[in-house]
């Protein structure tokens, strides 16, 4: 028997099977051949929101949820923060390796020079209603790149690929600040190719009428480790999101835009912005412990804490609180923190919280510095999607040209009615239950 083997019995026809443990995991389809009768389809395994199911291998992203480790490529995300840039990040995730000098100016080069945005994204920018929320303006806009770059398309053409990552990591902060300045009723500031990646993103959001601006090198600098920290996470929702819609063959733009719809979502990259809300609900320090109560009683949840793989700290909110005390000596500190530190104090003391393994996670901590530096809340999960781009179109690509992978296409347990005729309507009996509504 090897020794990398399950060994199973089917109590149901006594017959005993050996199964491979290859990478810590066994095949599902090799329990397709335990069947009670040649006509059985096989066992399946049933594993609602995937909490136990390997999707795919990676080579990208590692996380040790229990230790509170987060690698990237092999690296450190502590030593990335310390030393590393955005884009330096960005061409790690995508090409396995950190850039020589050489190749880090040509690949930030070849990013810069598409941080423009045709004009006609300008005219249908002016289409949403002034209170659009700007995820939504971020969805619906990179999905609509996608009609500007058909040859996107030519999804096995490495050349297309290449240029469509650069096209979606320099537009990405354009609309995100074009979404903002159309929202404030504010004339678009047009992208300064002089400037750093996340100055020119400054640039974008708070230019006024000064003839150039200059970012804040604090700032900047606290945005480059924001945007490291949420470059990528391994095979988180919107991650999935964008495996499973580029598992069809889409191009990468609009499966961009289903991984972003995917993030949205307040239990995922719209977290943060939950977050602040809620800090404002509780409003002062002296309301936490009500407002815990609550969370116990299952009325609300504690945003900004718990996470499917970290039962740890999430080692991203550790520096991004390091990072808020920086930035804070330039804005000024946000008074929302003083009750985000009560609320983590008194959550890891409590055995509801410590229990069940919720700490902090990346969404705590970041909108209080977004805050701060002065991005509306509702811009909070637009720069959680601009970043993770990098890593989207990373594991997209690395999706793409694994030759396991194919089309997704889960199965389900149907426990739905059985075969049955059509009614004829006048021999319907009302419903004796449920709704009267049709
Ligand atoms: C991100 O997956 C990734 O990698 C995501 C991400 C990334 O970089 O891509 O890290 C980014 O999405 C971070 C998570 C941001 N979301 C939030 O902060 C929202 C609040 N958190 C929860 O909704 C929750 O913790 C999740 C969604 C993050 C994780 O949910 P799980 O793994 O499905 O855990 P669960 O809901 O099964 O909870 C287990 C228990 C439950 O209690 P019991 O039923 O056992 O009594 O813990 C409780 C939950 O009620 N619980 C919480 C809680 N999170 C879990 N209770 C109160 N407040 C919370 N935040």
């Amino acid at each position: 028997m090897p020794e990398n083997s399950l060994t199973v019995t089917d109590n149901r026809t006594g017959k005993v099977y050996s199964l491979p443990i290859e990478h810590g995991t066994i095949r599902a389809m090799d329990l397709r051949q335990i069947k009670t009768d040649p006509h059985d389809f096989g066992l399946l395994t049933y594993d609602p929101a995937f909490m136990n199911t390997c999707s795919c291998q990676s080579r990208i992203t590692f996380i040790d949820g229990d230790a509170g480790i987060l690698l990237y490529r092999g690296y450190p995300i502590e030593q990335l923060a310390e030393h590393s840039t955005f884009l330096e990040t960005a061409y790690l995730l995508y090409r396995g390796s950190l850039p020589t000098r050489e190749k880090l100016k040509m690949w930030v080069d070849g990013v810069t020079r598409h941080t423009i945005l045709h004009e006609n994204i300008r005219r249908f920018l002016g289409g949403f209603h002034y209170d659009a929320h700007p995820m939504g303006i971020f969805v619906a806009t990179v999905s609509a790149l996608s009609t500007f770059y058909q040859e996107s398309k030519q999804i096995f053409d490495p050349e297309a690929r290449r240029i469509t990552f650069y096209r979606l990591v320099a537009k990405v902060p354009t609309i995100a600040a074009f979404a903002y300045r159309y929202s404030i009723g504010m004339p678009i500031a047009y992208p300064d190719n002089e400037l750093s990646y996340t100055g020119n993103f400054l640039n974008m959001m708070f230019k006024g009428t000064e003839p150039r601006y200059r970012p804040d090198p604090v700032l900047e600098r606290a945005l480059e480790v924001l945007f490291i920290l949420h470059a990528d996470h391994e095979q988180n929702c919107s991650t999935s999101a964008m495996r499973v819609v580029g598992s069809a063959h889409t191009d990468p733009f609009t499966a961009i835009a289903a991984a972003a719809a995917a993030l949205y979502g307040p239990l995922h990259g719209g977290a943060n912005e939950a977050v602040l809300k809620m800090l404002n609900v509780i409003g002062s320090k002296d309301k936490i412990p009500e407002y815990i109560r609550r969370v116990k009683a299952g009325e609300v949840k504690l945003m900004g804490f718990g996470h499917r793989v970290y039962k740890n700290y999430d080692p991203r909110a550790r520096i991004i609180k390091r990072t808020a005390d920086e930035v804070f000596e330039v804005t000024g500190k946000n008074p929302l923190l003083d009750i985000a530190l009560e609320l983590e104090r008194i959550a890891l003391e409590d055995d509801y919280f410590v229990s069940r393994k919720l700490y902090p996670n990346v969404d705590f901590y970041s909108g209080i510095i977004y805050q701060a530096m002065g991005f509306p809340t509702e811009m909070f999960p637009v720069l959680f999607a601009m970043p993770r781009v990098a890593g989207w179109m990373s594991q997209w690509e690395e999706g793409l040209l694994d030759p396991e992978q194919k089309i997704a296409r889960p199965r389900q347990i149907y426990l739905g009615a059985e075969r049955r005729d059509y009614v004829p309507i006048e021999q319907r009996e009302p419903a004796l239950t449920g709704s009267m509504l049709p």
